[in-house]
């Protein structure tokens, strides 16, 4: 209780209010876990920044130097091919004092901490656009001089979604892609089915509104029922020589999990380069 009276005191400032800063913004003052007088913003483009204060009614800084100088927590919302950028001139800015959390892919904690020698604790964070929603799965990684900072960071991020801790390499990676890339690999399975579904007559809209609560429904009841596991529900809706079974089978013959786990390693890659454009 008193870490959270703690906590809800630091100001907090987000530099990049792209879709991901704005959607943590969004999520943040949403769910009232840090006060609006305590969100802080930034951004290069200032025509942005006029409109995110009109709608969510926070303060900005005119460049990220004062930002930094004074929050106490930096969110660094920027794309991994601008971090540096972003950061190494004004690197003597960020304090030992300061938290620095960064939503970039790819980059790692260690290349956050040669960017800026001072600073001791630093927390990577996984985010989904589904966090504007208080849904998805949102990771985090802490490095050493961050250990101890699991509780404030699950009291900022448990109202963006289902949130993890995981350690940094593999398990971090695996959650990115799955995850948080994962989000537009469910959309595109998405439009697939809506437009299908349009192919056969059905209006836009509805259409829509039909794939959404399929996808919906079988996420609901797999989240609900925790006796049996993916494979069991699955069994449930296919009857020997029917209608799902005969889909399904085309499904494996397609080899569409080849396809799927292909895309995975592919966008792992991708994460990793992107991360040596900070080294
Ligand atoms: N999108 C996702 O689903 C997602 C998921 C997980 C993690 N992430 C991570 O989140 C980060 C942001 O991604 P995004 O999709 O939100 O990108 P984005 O929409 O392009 O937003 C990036 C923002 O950063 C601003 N910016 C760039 N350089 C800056 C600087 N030097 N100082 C201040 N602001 C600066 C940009 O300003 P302008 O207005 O001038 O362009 C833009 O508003 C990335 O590192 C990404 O890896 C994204």
């Amino acid at each position: 209780m008193v870490d959270k009276i703690l906590f809800k005191r630091k100001k907090i400032g987000i530099i990049g209010v792209g879709n991901m800063g704005q959607t943590i913004l969004h999520g943040l003052l949403a769910s009232e876990a840090i006060p609006v007088e305590n969100v802080f913003i930034a951004n290069r483009t200032p025509g942005k920044i006029k409109k995110i204060q009109e709608k969510f009614k926070v303060r900005s800084f005119d460049n990220n130097e004062e930002l930094i100088d004074f929050c106490d927590v930096v969110i660094i919302a920027v794309k991994p091919q601008d971090f540096s950028g972003c950061i190494e001139n004004i690197a003597g800015a960020f304090t030992d004092s300061k938290i620095v959390i960064s939503l970039a892919a790819g980059i790692t904690a260690q290349s956050i901490q040669n960017l800026l020698p001072a600073v001791t604790q630093i927390i990577r964070v996984m985010p989904s656009t589904p966090a504007k929603i208080g849904k998805g799965v949102i990771g985090y990684t802490l490095n050493h001089g961050a250990k101890n900072l699991d509780t404030f960071i699950e009291s900022i991020l448990s109202p963006l979604g289902y949130v993890i801790q995981t350690e940094e390499g593999e398990l971090f990676e695996a959650l990115t892609v799955s995850c948080s890339s994962g989000v537009g690999f469910v959309f595109e399975f998405m439009q697939y089915w809506q437009e299908w579904l349009e192919e056969h007559g059905f209006e836009e809209n509805i259409a829509r509104k039909m794939t959404v609560q399929t996808f919906l429904g079988a996420a609901m009841l797999a989240d609900k029922d925790s006796v049996n596991s993916i494979e069991e529900l699955q069994n449930k809706v296919v009857s020997k020589k029917g209608v799902t079974s005969s889909g399904l089978s085309s499904i494996r013959e397609m080899e569409i999990e080849r396809s799927l786990r292909y895309s995975f390693e592919k966008a792992v890659l991708r994460d990793r380069e992107l991360g040596k454009q900070v080294n």
